[in-house]
């Protein structure tokens, strides 16, 4: 089988493999897509804790952006990390340059362990300037309550958040509702025109470490290959939820999802 359509990916390393670049470059790949990648840090992390972040030179993120992008040009771009104010306008300028049209920002902030991975400026920034060039943005509850300004403690408090988001710039804003106290598993997905709310069943499990990165990858590669960014977000769910549930039960903390599940629920997918 060859790639169904390359993606690059703007994130962070997560050494112990269950999220940032790692858990991208995993699901672009079991969903049949190509990968590559623009690395902002270097984290030092397992799934109980992140120990350290390194974050590489802005100029080097980038070249790493350019330099990739001039020679196979994606057909999608999955952003994640971005730390610091700095990276966020490298990230800006890299962006206007390459020109690609498909764009899926997950405003990573707060890692499962409760560690701040993002300062404060660049939330401003990504707020006020990022949120509008992309095509999707997936914040969880944390992260829309930080960027909305909105606390979250319902549904309805996720559908408020979400058109505040709206109301921000953002075109199209899919709200994870994995931090809610909910039976089910709800995700909220809205626009101008449309509110869509996925519930799904909630697995009784610590093993969920990386679902929001391989959640916007997942989407990121079904919507570069030709999905409406609303099915993308229903099969991408999907995709997150079997992975959750059949998840390896590796480390003493939050562990890895199972990438891997698509090779069996491939038929799902065509
Ligand atoms: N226990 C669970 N059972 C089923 N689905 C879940 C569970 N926890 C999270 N999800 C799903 O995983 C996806 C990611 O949501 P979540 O809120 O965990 O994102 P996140 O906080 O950004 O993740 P991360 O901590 O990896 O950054 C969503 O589709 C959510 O519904
Ligand atoms: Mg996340």
């Amino acid at each position: 089988m060859k790639p169904r359509s390359k993606i690059l990916i703007i994130a962070g390393s997560d050494s112990s493999g269950g999220a940032g670049i790692q858990a991208d470059i995993k699901t672009i790949t079991c969903l049949g897509s190509y990968a590559m990648t623009a690395i902002t840090a270097i984290t030092a992390q397992n799934t109980k804790n992140v120990l350290s972040v390194i974050p590489v030179p802005t100029n080097s993120i980038k070249k790493q952006i350019i330099h990739t992008a001039v020679d196979i040009k994606p057909d999608a771009i999955k952003i994640g990390m971005l730390h610091s104010s700095q990276v966020v306008k490298k990230v800006l300028e890299s962006l206007s340059q390459i020109k690609v049209k498909k764009i899926i920002l997950d405003p990573v902030m707060i890692a499962k362990g409760g560690e701040k991975l993002i300062d404060d400026k660049a939330i401003q920034l990504v707020k006020k300037r990022l949120l509008q060039k992309v095509n999707l943005v997936t914040p969880n509850i944390p992260e829309a309550e930080v960027i909305t300004g909105i606390k979250i403690n319902s549904k309805q408090d996720m559908v408020k958040a979400g058109k505040k988001l709206i109301t921000l710039g953002a075109r199209n804003v899919l709200i994870k509702g994995g931090h809610l106290k909910s039976k089910k598993v709800v995700d909220i997905y809205l626009n101008k025109r449309d509110l869509k709310i996925f519930v799904s069943s909630r697995h009784n499990t610590k093993n969920t470490h990386g679902t929001g990165c391989t959640l916007s990858s997942a989407i990121t590669t079904f919507f570069s290959c030709g999905k409406s960014i609303k099915s993308a977000c229903e099969l991408g769910i999907k995709y997150v939820n079997s992975a959750i549930l059949t998840n390896p039960k590796y480390g003493k903390g939050h562990g890895p999802i199972n990438h891997l599940n698509s090779i069996l629920l491939d038929k799902r997918f065509k």
